[in-house]
């Protein structure tokens, strides 16, 4: 049985009751107005509308905790120790395609640290969880990164910069490079999920350079606590400062990390 906190349980409840209208919008696709917010990043609708639910949700139950969302950015709480950090809907693009691969994501820092962790498609019904020290979960069974030790059989993922993102000829030479050393890569489309696939062993390792805080933080739980390593690109702890990050197993990641550092332009 996975061990849900109080916090945790109020963004699960939270998650779930945003995802429901997703569910809806995703089967009436057309029906979305869809607003530019700039030339590589669009949002719907169903963006506004999920940051609204959860942060209402979450409010309700906690009080005075702070934010940091995709699309409201920084909302400072009287509770200077607790902050959720959330993306409404991680792989915008994909929803916008009827692509059933994105999520809802909500990380929770207490002083500054990553202490829960949900990630919920609500297409496909995955709920990703993690608590600090407790594990985590997909629904209710416990996860654990891939055991394989070697490059040669494994399956990397990476999320690629698009119109307008700077970074695409280090994009093109660092995929040559782990393509040469792998089974092969993947390209998904939702960073939160790439993290959880890794958790969950589905995918040996993940890097992606160019990402958000909002991305990350609960993938960031959810890999630690299914036993994998989860760096910067430099090999430090800074991946919601930097915005860039690479994880997988404890054999794989330096074999990775190092792959990726001889990566030259
Ligand atoms: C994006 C997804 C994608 C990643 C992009 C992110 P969004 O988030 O996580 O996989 O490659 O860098 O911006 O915009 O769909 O919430
Ligand atoms: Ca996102």
């Amino acid at each position: 049985m996975a061990y849900i906190s109080p916090a945790l349980n109020v963004m699960v409840a939270a998650a779930r009751k945003a995802g429901r209208p997703l569910i809806r919008d995703f089967g009436e696709l057309e029906n979305l107005q869809i607003s530019m917010k700039g030339p590589a990043d669009f949002v719907t609708t169903a963006d506004k509308r999920t940051e609204r639910i959860l942060i209402e949700e979450l409010t309700k139950a906690r009080p005075g905790y702070g934010f940091l969302g995709e699309e409201g950015g920084v909302v400072e709480g009287k509770d200077k120790t607790h902050r959720f950090i959330i993306d409404p809907i991680d792989g915008t693009l994909n929803f916008m395609h009827g692509i059933p691969q994105f999520a809802i994501s909500i990380g929770l820092e207490r002083e500054g640290q990553l202490v829960s962790g949900v990630i919920y498609n609500p297409v496909t019904d995955d709920l990703f969880m993690a608590e600090k020290g407790h594990g985590a979960f997909l629904n209710d069974k416990r996860l654990r990164v891939a055991a394989r030790k070697e490059l040669g059989p494994s399956v990397i993922a990476t999320g690629l910069p698009f119109m307008g993102k700077e970074g695409h000829a280090r994009a093109l030479a660092e995929m040559g490079t782990v393509m040469n050393a792998t089974a092969g890569i993947r390209r998904m489309g939702a960073a939160s999920l790439d993290l959880a696939y890794v958790a969950a062993g589905r995918f040996d390792g993940f890097w992606e350079h160019g990402l958000q805080p909002w991305d990350m933080a609960a993938g960031i739980l959810l890999v630690k606590e299914a036993g994998g390593v989860i760096t910067d690109m430099h090999g430090g702890e800074q991946m919601l400062a930097k915005g860039n990050v690479i994880c997988a197993n404890e054999h794989l990641h330096p074999q990775l990390l190092k792959l990726l550092k001889g990566v030259k332009l």
